[in-house]
C-alpha cells in the first residue's frame, strides 16, 4: 500500500464546494487502487487572513513543505472585500505567489481541451473548432513581472510612480523550455514559442536561449508567434496550436483566453510542477464571489487538477484518463453546470454536488 500525504487547501469563494467534488472522487481512486490518501485540510488564502491573521499560516507552510502533493482552490475576494486586507496579505501576494516560490514550481501546465462533439459549449462556430479544441499552454510561474523588483515612490517632478521590473535568467528559461520541448516531443512535436521579441529583450533573450535548447529537440518543430496574434490566432483558428511556452504574464492572459474559447474557465484545470516531485494543483479560475456557496459553480477544473495530480504526481496513469473520460461522460449525457448550460443550449443543468456525483457514478462504471 502505498501512502500519499495530499494537503487540501480549500480556498475562498467557490473553492470549498468544487474542492468537496474533487474529494469524492479521489475517495473512489482510493477504494479500488493499493493506495491511501491522507487529505489534511488547511487554511489558505482571504478566509485564513480572517481567520488565522495571515493568508498562509505558518502551519500550512509546513503541510505544503512536507506533502506528497497539494491541491488548491481558487482564492481571493471581490474588490470591496479585498480592500480590507493590507495588500500585501491579499490572498494573491500574501499566499499564492509566496507558495508558488516556496515549492518552485515552475512549471504550469494548463490544457485547453473540448472535444468536437461538446462544440456547443464554445462561443467558435463549428467550422472554426473543427476536429475540437486540444492544447497545452505551458507557463513560467515563477518568474518575470510576477516576482520582479518592485518600487513605488514619488520622481523627481513630484509625480507618483511605479516601477516593475521583469527579470529572467537563462537557466529559468532554459528550465521551462525543457518542459515545453518534452511535452510537445510527446505530442505531436510541434512547439509554438509565444513572445514579443519585437518589443520586449526579455523575450530576445528567451528565443537566443530557445535556439540552443532546441538543438536537444531536432524532431521538434518550433514555430514562432508573437503573443499578441496568438490571441488573434486563439480565436480564428484554435487548431493550429498544440504545445504553446511562454512567460509568466502571457501565461497568465492567455489561458483565461483559452477557458473562453472553450466557453468556460470552468473548463481550466492545471499542474503546476517543479523539481524533485514538488507540485501543486489548481484551477486556473478565480474564487468567483458571485456565485459562492450557491452550489452552481463548475467543479471540472478542481476535478481536472486533481487528475492532472494522479498522472503527474502519483503516477497514476490510467486511474487519471479514468476522471477524465468520466467527466466527458457527463458532458456527453447531456448534462453540465450552469457556466456551459445556458437557455437554449439542449443542455441539462445540474447542481455542482449532483455533477460530481455523477462523475463518481461514470468513474465507478468504469473500474
Ligand atoms: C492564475 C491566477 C493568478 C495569476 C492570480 C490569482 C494571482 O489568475 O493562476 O492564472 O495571476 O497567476
Ligand atoms: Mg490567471
Amino acid at each position: 500500500m502505498t501512502k500519499y500525504k495530499i494537503a487540501i487547501l480549500a480556498g475562498d469563494g467557490i473553492g470549498p464546494e468544487i474542492m468537496k467534488e474533487g474529494v469524492k472522487v479521489l475517495k473512489v481512486i482510493e477504494e479500488r487502487n493499493d493506495v491511501e490518501f491522507e487529505m489534511i485540510e488547511a487554511p489558505f488564502g482571504a478566509g485564513a487572513w480572517f481567520s488565522e491573521g495571515s493568508s498562509f499560516p505558518e502551519a500550512t507552510k509546513r503541510l505544503v513543505d512536507e506533502a506528497d502533493a497539494v491541491v488548491k482552490g481558487p482564492i481571493g475576494l471581490n474588490h470591496e472585500e479585498s480592500k480590507k486586507i493590507p495588500v500585501d496579505q491579499q490572498p494573491e501576494r500574501g499566499a499564492l505567489l509566496p507558495m508558488r516560490k516556496r515549492l518552485n514550481t515552475y512549471a504550469n501546465f494548463r490544457p485547453v481541451y473540448l472535444p468536437k462533439s461538446l462544440g456547443h459549449f464554445s462561443p467558435l462556430k463549428p467550422e472554426v473548432i473543427g476536429d475540437g479544441i486540444d492544447m497545452i499552454m505551458v507557463r513560467e510561474l515563477v518568474g518575470g513581472l510576477y516576482f520582479g523588483e518592485k518600487e513605488t515612490g514619488i520622481n523627481e517632478s513630484g509625480k507618483r510612480y511605479v516601477r516593475e521590473v521583469l527579470e529572467y535568467d537563462e537557466d529559468q528559461i532554459k528550465n521551462i523550455l525543457h518542459q515545453g520541448f518534452k511535452l510537445a516531443q510527446n505530442r505531436k512535436k510541434v512547439l509554438h514559442n509565444i513572445h514579443k521579441s519585437n518589443v520586449l529583450k526579455s523575450s530576445v533573450l528567451w528565443n537566443e536561449v530557445l535556439d540552443d535548447v532546441a538543438t536537444e529537440y531536432p524532431d521538434v518543430e518550433v514555430v514562432h508567434t508573437l503573443v499578441d496574434a496568438a490571441a488573434t490566432a486563439l480565436c480564428l483558428n484554435p487548431g493550429q496550436f498544440d504545445v504553446m511556452v511562454m512567460e509568466n504574464m502571457f501565461g497568465d492572459i492567455l489561458s483565461d483566453q483559452g477557458g473562453g474559447i472553450l466557453g468556460s474557465l470552468g473548463l481550466m484545470p492545471s499542474a503546476c510542477l517543479g523539481e524533485n516531485g514538488k507540485a501543486y494543483y489548481e484551477p486556473s479560475h478565480g474564487s468567483a464571489p458571485d456565485i459562492a456557496g450557491k452550489n452552481i459553480a463548475n467543479p471540472y477544473s478542481m476535478i481536472g487538477s486533481m487528475a492532472m495530480m494522479l498522472e503527474y504526481s502519483f503516477g497514476m496513469v490510467e486511474e487519471a484518463r479514468n476522471v477524465w473520460d468520466a467527466m466527458q461522460s457527463v458532458f456527453a449525457a447531456g448534462y453540465s453546470t450552469a457556466d456551459l448550460s445556458k437557455p437554449g443550449s439542449g443542455v441539462n443543468m445540474i447542481s455542482t454536488d449532483v455533477f460530481g456525483d455523477k462523475v463518481v457514478e461514470h468513474l465507478r462504471a468504469n473500474a
